[in-house]
């Protein structure tokens, strides 16, 4: 950046130097430069002020592109006041706003390829690579030891991994009867494209986020073949189609049949460590060195989630997916929602930032894959195409723009929110969609440190504030609380 300035300000400079180059029009520079010097002078000058024009219009690419949040919120597919900004400007300035005394640091990526020295340890240097700018991601080889590396997995397996997703999800159909949606409500809120008919990637979409049941495009016809779904074969099921279903079909379809661990979202085992006052210390070393990898204040660091240590087995995989979600005006983050008060119809984790540490170098597949990383735009209907779903970490990973090899030691670390362009933390990263690719030989370990933040700021203060406050009550009576105790009932998988 420095050397792009200089050069413009030498190019600014030079200009009153020559007295005939008045700062005018560029249509009233040429007469009174051919009056004076030959053709071929004005040919130079001409060269030099497209030059000095490309200089300027290059400065201004990098600025927008450097500075990705403010384009990023500024790209809104939307009507102008969903622009958080605009709508904060319509809005009377809360309480909060003149107290925000913390501003997040929110790390540089410079370009893909750009390698920085970070310093996060004594007597060592690591090198950050940048993997994307969409989303912001980083790789940092050997941020962990071998001798790290065993301990976690050792810890992990001393507690005891559980299966990360149950086959069956109960409470569904309960869900179903109490709202009471008849086939046509049913039917609209499918109908994503509101074309009247129901595509393949509208149930695909549904049955993965409802049921966490994986099914293919292919696995689709079969049922619709199954249940005599699909009358005219179009692959389109109208509304009269649909009505012809019952309301559970599909499950029934499918329980009849069995669901294998390999066609559900996720298939790992998982356990949670506490890292904490009284944790291993090799836990509490990874918690600092998280925190000064992040450059975030320690106490968020220290509130966030434990530890979260997964194991694939060969044919393990993770589909595609966002570690935390969107948030809306009414959602609320599951770490503040005590604090919050407050009863609201949507909850997500509010991971500002993951870290993934590999564990251990896998012999064969285990890729994590980032699909859309650096599209230049994103488009949620292309990603399940007929014939290739981008999701679908078990088929189409080599199709995904970015994928990174799992190597012992090496952690990477991305951001699933951009920032609001005022040092917290804005809207969802779509680009940050990610998934473990299928482990086609040996074991995968890795470990994720997820850090939660609250995009509303007074709910994060809020919250650090109730947690501190017990801590104290907490020491004066003699007790070591651990400060991740909180979340003991909030470990549940997305
Ligand atoms: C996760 C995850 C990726 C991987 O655990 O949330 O995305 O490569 N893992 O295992
Ligand atoms: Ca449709
Ligand atoms: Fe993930």
């Amino acid at each position: 950046m420095t050397e792009k300035q200089n050069s413009v300000d030498a190019e600014e400079t030079a200009a009153p130097a020559r007295p005939t180059l008045r700062l005018r029009q560029p249509s009233e520079r040429a007469p009174t430069k051919s009056s004076v010097c030959s053709r071929s002078y004005f040919v130079v000058v001409m060269v030099f002020f497209h030059i000095y024009i490309i200089n300027v219009i290059a400065l201004l690419l990098y600025v927008h592109y450097n500075n990705g949040e403010a384009g990023d919120s500024g790209r809104d597919h939307e009507a102008p006041s969903s622009n958080p900004r605009l709508a904060e400007s319509h809005r009377p300035p809360s309480k909060s706003e003149f107290l925000r005394d913390v501003s997040l640091t929110r790390l540089e990526g410079i370009r893909v390829g750009h390698v920085q020295k970070v310093s996060l340890v004594p007597d060592k240097v690591h090198k950050m690579r940048t993997l994307s700018m969409k989303p912001l991601l980083f790789e940092i080889p050997n941020f962990l030891s071998e001798d790290e590396c065993r301990v976690v997995m050792q810890l992990a397996q001393l507690k005891g991994l559980m299966e990360s997703q149950l086959m069956v999800q109960d409470g569904q159909e309960e869900l179903a009867k109490e709202l009471n949606l008849s086939p046509e409500e049913i039917f609209n809120l499918l109908d994503i494209n509101k074309d009247g008919q129901l595509q393949m990637h509208e149930i695909l979409t549904h049955s993965r986020v409802r049921d966490g049941i994986w099914l293919t495009p292919e696995n689709l016809r079969e049922i619709y073949a199954g249940l005599q779904a699909d009358k005219d074969a179009n692959g389109l099921l109208s509304l009269e189609e649909f009505k012809l279903l019952s309301n559970d079909a599909f499950q029934r379809f499918l329980f009849q049949r069995g669901v294998k661990s390999s066609q559900l979202v996720r298939n790992s085992r998982h356990t949670w460590l506490y890292q904490g006052r009284g944790a291993h210390q090799v836990l509490q070393d990874i918690k600092t060195r998280v925190t000064r990898l992040t450059r975030l204040p320690s106490s968020i660091v220290d509130l966030s989630e434990p530890l979260q240590v997964v194991r694939y087995e060969e044919g393990g995989h993770y589909h595609a997916h966002h570690d935390s979600g969107p948030v809306y005006p009414e959602t609320a983050c599951t770490h503040t929602r005590l604090a919050a008060n407050a009863s609201t119809p949507f909850e997500t984790s509010c991971r500002y930032i993951t870290v993934l540490f590999y564990l251990n170098s896998v012999e064969g597949g285990g890729e994590t894959a980032f699909p859309v990383a650096d599209n230049r735009t994103y488009d949620e209907v292309s990603l399940i195409q007929n014939d290739v779903d981008l999701m679908d970490t078990r088929r189409n990973c080599d199709k995904s723009n970015l994928r990174v090899k799992p190597t012992k030691g090496t952690a990477v670390f991305w951001y699933n929110y951009l920032s609001d362009g005022r040092g917290w933390v804005g809207e969802q990263d779509e680009y940050a969609l990610h998934g473990g690719c299928m482990v086609t030989r040996g074991t995968k370990w890795v470990a994720n440190k997820w850090i939660n933040i609250d995009p509303d700021y007074q709910r994060q203060a809020q919250y650090q504030h109730l947690v501190s406050q017990q801590l104290d009550d907490e020491d004066d009576e003699g007790l070591t609380l651990n400060p991740d105790l909180h979340h003991s009932d909030i470990h549940q998988d997305l």
